[in-house]
């Protein structure tokens, strides 16, 4: 048996205006929401406890499906990567990057390449390319990446043809192997749960391939809201499961920041999943929320 945390949507790194000329366009509006608003939602003690939460807990892996930044500004990169650091080493944590992360174009090598080794697939020697493959224990860890800049506010991902081609292929290559194939994606792959302003544009493609394929589970964030769906698969229904933003601290207590436990066990010819919520009580600390068979 193998348990596999999911947090998602960080959003803890400061945004500071070293060099006011980055911030012209969609950046600025962006530091004026996080200025406003953002930076007491997404708020650095609730990561702090879920560090420690994670530290009693011991998950084998923990996947992080991005929005670790809020403007992609060339601060927030090494930044988030502290926080990485912090949930664990490269062989235990996986990432695939957010919306955020790509708010406006931003080079590689002042971005995500920050992050490369929490990135790229097992072996890979070069620059990261998605979709990436980690193999860990029973799990199969396949990374999707959904980021691409948008205009001013749009949100919107996009995973694109030769992606979703070289997905097909490997999640064909991965079906027999015995593994549990696990998609990390930021986007919601299900219809109509985020407005089209900040849906998955190639969502439909995405479940086509995964019809095709198959998949044993495929999880994101980006909705900042708890969301058990399922799509069609080959062999029946995949699980779809989004989880809240990791550090959210307002009192609106749907948004309550939480992370999701899920215990993969091989079952006959398939897998048995079990799901455990853990949330921010509001008072210093992660506790039991629910549990749920997927
Ligand atoms: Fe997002």
């Amino acid at each position: 048996m193998a348990v596999l945390a999911h947090v998602s949507d960080l959003h803890a790194t400061p945004v500071r205006v070293r060099r006011p000329l980055d911030f012209a366009g969609k950046r600025f509006l962006g530091w004026l929401s996080w200025r406003v608003r953002r930076r007491n939602v997404h708020v650095a003690r609730v990561l702090e406890a879920l560090v420690d939460d994670l530290q009693a807990v011991a998950p084998d892996q923990v996947a992080v499906t991005g929005d670790l930044t809020n403007v992609a500004s060339r601060e927030e990169f090494p930044e988030a990567l502290g926080w990485l650091e912090r949930l664990g080493g490269p062989g235990r944590v996986s990432v695939v990057p957010g919306n955020h992360d790509a708010y406006v174009a931003v080079p590689r090598e002042a971005s995500w390449d920050h992050w490369t080794d929490y990135l790229r697939s097992d072996g890979e020697t070069g620059p990261t390319a998605f979709p990436t493959l980690r193999t860990r224990g029973p799990l199969a860890l396949v990374g999707v990446s959904s980021a691409h800049p948008t205009l001013p506010l749009f949100a919107s991902g996009m995973v694109g043809a030769p992606q979703l081609e070289a997905l097909e292929r490997r999640l064909r290559e991965l079906a027999d192997s015995g593994l549990c194939r696990v998609i990390l994606i930021h986007h919601p792959i299900t219809e109509g749960v985020v407005s089209s302003r900040r849906a998955l544009r190639d969502a439909g493609a995405l479940r086509a391939v995964l019809a095709r394929a198959g998949a044993e589970l495929v999880l994101h964030g980006h909705g900042h809201r708890t969301l058990f769906s399922e799509v069609p698969g080959p062999a029946g229904p995949i699980p779809v499961v989004g989880v809240r933003s990791a550090s959210d601290a307002t009192d609106r207590v749907e948004k309550r920041a939480q992370y999701h436990l899920y215990e993969i066990e091989s079952r006959g010819s398939g897998f048995r999943i079990e799901t455990r919520i853990r949330g921010w009580n509001g008072a210093g600390r992660f506790q039991p929320i629910a549990e749920r068979r997927l």
